[in-house]
């Protein structure tokens, strides 16, 4: 049998620059231990994120040329709407800036004070835009998602039974359950169709909408057709159409699965719904057939959406973030298995476990790798997690991770070498290192982007 090769050639590159230790560790001082506060030319390996990183088609570049920029009633807006019609299979559209936009809109029209939104663990920003509006996010994930080292096909789903639980008793205070397909915060993991189909089912018995947080519905597809019995030889696009099937309304942040640098949007079956959102659209982000988005980006956008769900495409692309967590496996180094569909994520717990917890393991973890070897991660740990918005305490959760996010498209597995070893590195003196970060300050929400810290 031959060997596995990426299923395109590149055509454009851009220059990156490796720097030296005494430079990162004098930069990432200045940085406050922050690596939101790093120039992109101070790192070599950018893993910080996948969102709006990666490398866009020769297809796509070419759709950005007939971007048409009339303020309403655009082509390229039409382009999009097809798109999502034929892909997604929804029939009310609205462009937003990006996928927390779609959230701000939505929810203003949904949530209120008081109100408890369940479901399985939702990302920051949605969490943020919850308790921003007064209301809770309830995390009802399967507990099996916090267990690192326990394989399962599906550690991103929603547990029917806690979803049921709280319905049962707190009915009347739920607006709509969100699945978050893949589930970023438990490790990129996805969410099984028979999942979605029972969530569906409670949702109907409770008579509640059914909302998805679609940035990596693809990757989550593609675990389907692997992984799921029923669908090894449907297409990606039928497993899509099937999965949106269940659901009412979704939020979109296209700077993941859909391949652009920016843009979002929400998308629905209900009129009223949609007639209802383009009140907090048209003042939040802009008319209703642009939303802040720019014509060529609406084209680029609808592009991305059909190329994001060919299957060579995402096997690719996951077959790269699977083959950074085999090189992580050779070297004992602990992170949450299987690998996940954007990302791997380290356990800091099980790294550096002689770290007391209030001096954020992962945050630590995330700034030797930085210092060994120019390699940006993301911590979503305690830092993330941050304050409970009613008592101001800290809040711990259950994993402590050191998220390497793989821009699609953008490195290659040489990288990906360069990745591991360094992690090696850290982890063959993980014993050296048992003092952590303190904060110095922080925001009242969301502090991590902007949180300044210092060394204990
Ligand atoms: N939902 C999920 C699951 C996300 O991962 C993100 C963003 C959003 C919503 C918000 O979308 O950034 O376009 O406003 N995640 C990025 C990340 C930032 O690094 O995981 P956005």
């Amino acid at each position: 049998e031959l060997p596995f090769a990426e299923s395109f050639k590149i055509k454009m590159v851009e220059p990156i620059r490796r720097s030296s230790r005494q430079e990162r560790e004098q930069w990432i001082k200045e940085a406050k231990y922050n690596l939101f506060n790093l120039r992109s030319d101070q790192v070599f390996i950018d893993l910080l994120t996948d969102s709006g990183t990666g490398a866009m088609s020769d297809r796509q570049w070419s759709a950005i040329m007939l971007g048409d920029e009339s303020y309403a009633g655009a082509s390229s807006y039409y382009n999009l709407k097809n798109a999502i019609k034929n892909i997604l299979g929804f029939d009310y559209i609205m462009p937003t800036h990006q996928g927390r936009a779609a959230e701000n809109v939505l929810f203003s029209v949904l949530v209120k004070e008081g109100d408890f939104v369940p479901g399985n663990s939702h990302f920051d920003t949605t969490k943020g835009h919850i308790e921003f509006r007064k209301a809770h996010a309830v995390d009802c994930t399967i507990d099996e998602a916090v267990d690192t080292e326990l394989i399962h096909p599906f550690k991103g789903n929603v547990d029917p039974k806690k979803l049921e639980d709280f319905l049962s008793k707190h009915s009347d205070k739920v607006p709509f359950v969100i699945v978050t397909i893949t589930n970023n915060t438990a490790g990129g993991q996805p969410v099984s169709m028979q999942n979605l189909r029972e969530v569906r089912e409670i949702c109907n018995k409770y008579g509640k909408i059914l909302v998805f947080d679609s940035a990596r519905f693809a990757e989550n597809a593609y675990f389907i057709k692997t992984r799921e019995e029923g669908y090894a030889n449907k297409s990606i696009k039928e497993i899509v159409l099937e999965m949106f099937s269940y659901a009412d309304a979704m939020t979109m942040s296209s700077k993941k699965d859909a391949n652009v640098n920016i843009g979002g949007f929400i998308a629905m079956r209900d009129q009223n719904l949609w007639r209802e959102c383009s009140k907090f659209n048209i003042m939040f982000e802009g008319y209703v057939t642009y939303g802040g988005m720019s014509g060529r980006d609406m084209n680029a956008l609808a592009v991305g959406l059909d190329e994001g769900t060919e299957f060579d495409y995402l096997e690719t692309r996951i077959k790269q973030v699977e083959y950074l967590g085999k090189r992580l496996d050779e070297f004992g180094i602990p992170y949450q298995k299987p690998a996940g569909g954007h990302a791997i994520f380290i356990d800091a717990n099980k790294v550096l476990p002689n770290i007391p917890k209030e001096q954020f393991r992962a945050q630590t973890l995330a700034i030797e790798l930085y210092i060994e070897a120019g390699v940006r991660g993301v911590e979503i740990g305690t830092l993330l997690a941050d304050r409970d918005p009613e008592t101001r305490e800290n809040r711990y959760p259950k994993l402590e991770l050191l998220r390497l996010a793989i821009p699609r498209r953008t490195y290659t597995n040489n990288h990906m070498d360069v990745v591991a070893v360094a992690l090696k590195n850290v982890y063959d003196r993980r014993h050296e290192i048992t003092k952590g970060l303190e904060i110095v300050w922080e925001a009242p929400i969301m502090r991590h982007f902007t949180v300044e810290l210092k060394r204990c």
